[in-house]
């Protein structure tokens, strides 16, 4: 199963990093597999170690993917030197065991040395999964058709316009402006 998170990492300068990222459980842990290019692949080589975070709040995902909001609150994790994300749910720590790189996507193989709960879920929202969708496909927008991402995004705002709060609206709104604001720079 890939659970949808937030990684945090830190660079070996000290800078911390933030990005959605897959994250499919594996025995004892996580695997994590950024494509190049990437910050948290360069973190994670560099320091060998991150935060997982799991959170309820879509506007992080099409907060990131969009540059719309990427200022998260940040705290210390409990066992590694890197920061995780303050407003999570949860969050594990994990160090890297090993890894595997073809030089296009590392495989990151991670083991949890430290977990905590933060706060309550509060239950699933067809909105919030469907700013999630959202954000994937804006993620790629460069990689695909122009009718792909209007009929899936046609379909998504069917959840948003029945379940959505005022965050997830936010949220789609970010994902529709970078759609478009894709489309003007490639016009021009
Ligand atoms: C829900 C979600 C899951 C994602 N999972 C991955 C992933 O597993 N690997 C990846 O390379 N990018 C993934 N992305 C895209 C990255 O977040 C995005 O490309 C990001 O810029 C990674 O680069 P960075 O490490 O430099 O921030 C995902 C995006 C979303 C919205």
């Amino acid at each position: 199963m890939i659970r949808e998170t937030i990684v945090t990492t830190r660079s070996a300068a000290g800078d911390s990093h933030i990005a959605p990222m897959g994250a499919t459980v594996i025995e004892g842990g996580y695997l994590l597999q950024p494509f190049r290019p990437s910050r948290t692949l360069d973190n994670l080589a560099a320091t060998g170690v991150a935060a997982v975070n799991f959170t309820d709040d879509a506007r992080m995902f099409a907060g990131c993917v969009t540059r719309r909001w990427t200022d998260f609150a940040l705290a210390p994790a409990r066992e590694i030197d890197c920061p995780r994300l303050g407003a999570a749910l949860a969050h594990d720590e994990v160090v890297v065991e090993r890894h595997e790189d073809d030089g296009q996507r590392a495989k990151f193989f991670c083991r949890v040395v430290a977990s905590a709960n933060h706060a309550p879920f509060k239950g699933l929202n067809r909105a919030r999964a469907a700013v999630l969708e959202g954000a994937v496909l804006v993620s790629r927008l460069s990689l695909l058709p122009d009718e792909k991402i209007d009929r899936e995004m046609a379909y998504l705002a069917i959840a948003i316009e029945k379940t959505a709060g005022e965050e997830e609206w936010e949220a789609w709104h970010w994902l529709k402006e970078a759609v478009a604001e894709h489309r003007r720079r490639r016009a021009s």
